[in-house]
């Protein structure tokens, strides 16, 4: 198993970043100022990026697992190598999700902990409804952990 930083061209892992962040022009918003990783294990399994907001915060705002190999350990993989990596250099680890239960209880058994809200996130800022297990997203839960 093999992490890299990815330096340039960081839309040729577009339909993995759609699958955490559906709209195309919200991952615009992060991406660029945003450091990549990918992992691979007999070809590309993982990506995720993260981004520096400031006061100590880190914050996780694309990871996405290759359907196929979902739920074999490569998503908490990668969260520990993130916490390995930055643990010293940032005071906490934070994650924006919406209230699915998809998600919820990947970023719990990764040592993550409801933190706030912000209300009305993905209706706000989405053209369209976003549906995770038949649950309409509105409101953007935000986890944290300590690093
Ligand atoms: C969410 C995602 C990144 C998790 O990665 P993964 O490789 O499938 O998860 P892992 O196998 O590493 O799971 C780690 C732990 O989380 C738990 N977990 C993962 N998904 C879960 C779920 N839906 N419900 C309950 N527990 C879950 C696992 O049981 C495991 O627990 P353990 O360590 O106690 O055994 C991945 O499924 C994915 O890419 N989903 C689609 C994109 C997405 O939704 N991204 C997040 C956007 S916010």
């Amino acid at each position: 198993m093999k992490i890299r930083k990815v330096e340039k061209d960081k839309k040729q892992y577009l339909d993995l970043l759609l699958l955490a962040d559906e709209q195309e022009d919200m991952i615009d918003r992060y991406l660029e100022r945003g450091t990549m990783y990918v992992l691979e294990d007999n070809g590309l399994k993982t990506e995720c990026v993260v981004t520096d907001e400031g006061n100590g915060i880190l914050e996780l705002k694309n990871i996405a697992v290759e359907p196929a190999f979902q739920s074999k350990g490569y998503g908490k993989a990668l969260i520990d190598f993130l916490i390995q990596t930055y643990k010293g250099h940032y005071a906490v680890l934070q994650v924006g999700t919406g209230d699915s239960p998809s998600t919820i209880p990947f970023y719990e058994s990764c040592g993550f902990r409801r933190h706030h809200l912000v209300k009305n996130f993905f209706t706000d800022h989405y053209d369209h409804p976003i549906y995770e297990c038949g649950v309409k997203l509105v409101d953007m839960v935000y986890l944290q952990r300590q690093l």
